[in-house]
């Protein structure tokens, strides 16, 4: 595994994004930063290299994938005709972190990206070096985030390597990803509704102030995946979970969250276990615990959201066994900020 360097200069950077282009195209493993998340890319035309996604990440196969591009001359290959308000959405928003399902055009991927959906998730990620290699390829690139399944998704190129050096090709260094939680994922269930299957980096209220007549179905984030058949069928797992053993704490009264959350944990004390608090900047001091993390402002979910799966990590890291998160509002980024924090808590929460 050959990782480049975020520091390396721009004709480093170049050959190294070249070199990774060409191991694509001959069906290898390469992960890349984008804007939310780092991911894991294969030629999404070639069934030989998505399996290996699906075997580097140990992800189930009834999981679809997202498919990448970089010009909009590339959907019409991957996609059936579609309603004038995704063509608005993709005009407003991308390149950006917003997947859109479209009827997928039949044999324009392999069947494994879709997991035999008549429908395929399609991206273009705002991030020059993601659209570099996927221009340079000349693949459609399927690309799930590049963590082992089940774990806190990597916004770093030293997670991915942590999770799968050794089972991929290599991994184009960026640095930090933007944004730190994966794209909202949308579907449009009819000429003028858009459903959020999964809140992300584009928030609810963008997609309406994007296409204001329509009308936005968004999941609340806690409750997001309650549905009897789940329509996203990656939001049926439990996802991006520390080892350790995570309760999400809300309500409105700061001081009561404090108080409860410092309870729990002087009563872990005596049964010798690690414990730790993930809280906003705002309160980092209220708490004794054994690692408190601070993931940003609570008046600035931007940044939480961009260090949310970091802090998780090293809770890891630091062999922390039991966390306490508090939550946050649905507002912005919020909702995509509270969903990824109860999947992390396998919904483990409590209202105080
Ligand atoms: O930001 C992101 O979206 C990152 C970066 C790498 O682009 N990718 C990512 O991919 O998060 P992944 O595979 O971890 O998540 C894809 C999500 C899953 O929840 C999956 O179920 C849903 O998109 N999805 C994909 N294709 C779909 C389809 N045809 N219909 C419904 N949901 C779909
Ligand atoms: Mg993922």
């Amino acid at each position: 595994v050959w990782r480049v360097a975020a520091e390396a200069g721009a004709d480093v950077l170049a050959g190294q994004l070249a070199e990774a282009a060409a191991l694509l195209h001959e069906g290898e493993l390469v992960a890349f930063p984008t804007e939310t998340v780092y991911g894991l890319g294969a030629d999404a035309r070639n069934t030989k290299a998505v399996e290996g996604i699906f075997q580097a990440k140990g992800r189930p196969s009834d999981n679809p994938l997202i498919v990448h591009i970089a010009e909009e001359r590339q959907l019409e290959e991957l996609v059936l005709p579609y309603p004038e308000l995704a063509r608005r959405l993709m005009k407003q928003l991308w390149p950006g972190p917003l997947t859109i399902v479209l009827p997928v055009r039949p044999d324009a991927v392999s069947p494994l990206v879709t997991a035999g959906l008549s429908t395929v998730g399609v991206r273009m990620p705002d991030h020059p070096a993601a659209l570099a290699l996927i221009r340079q390829s000349g693949c459609p690139v399927a690309a799930p985030s590049a963590n082992r399944s089940g774990r806190p998704s990597p916004t770093l190129a030293g997670h991915v390597l942590e999770d799968l050096d050794g089972k991929i090709s290599g991994v184009v260094d960026g640095g930090a990803t933007g944004v730190g939680l994966e794209s909202t994922v949308i579907e449009l269930s009819d000429s003028d509704t858009i459903r959020i299957l999964r809140p992300g980096g584009i928030t609810a209220e963008q997609l309406q102030a994007a296409v204001p007549e329509a009308r936005i179905d968004a999941p609340s984030g806690t409750k997001a995946d309650t549905a009897e058949a789940p329509r996203s069928p990656g939001m049926k797992y439990t996802h991006y979970a520390p080892k350790g053993d995570l309760t999400i704490v809300q309500g409105d009264d700061p001081e009561a969250v404090v108080r409860y959350i410092q309870e729990q944990i002087d009563r872990a004390a005596p049964l010798n276990v690690r414990t730790g608090v993930l809280t906003f900047d705002e309160r980092t001091d209220a708490y004794h615990a054994d690692v408190v993390l601070a993931s940003g402002s609570e008046r600035h979910l931007e940044q939480a959201a961009h260090s949310l799966y970091a802090a998780l990590r090293q809770f890891d890291a630091e062999g922390v066994q039991l966390i306490w998160a508090e939550g946050c509002s649905e507002e912005g980024i919020g909702l995509a900020l509270m969903n990824r924090l109860a999947k992390a808590a396998g919904h483990q929460s409590v209202r105080v």
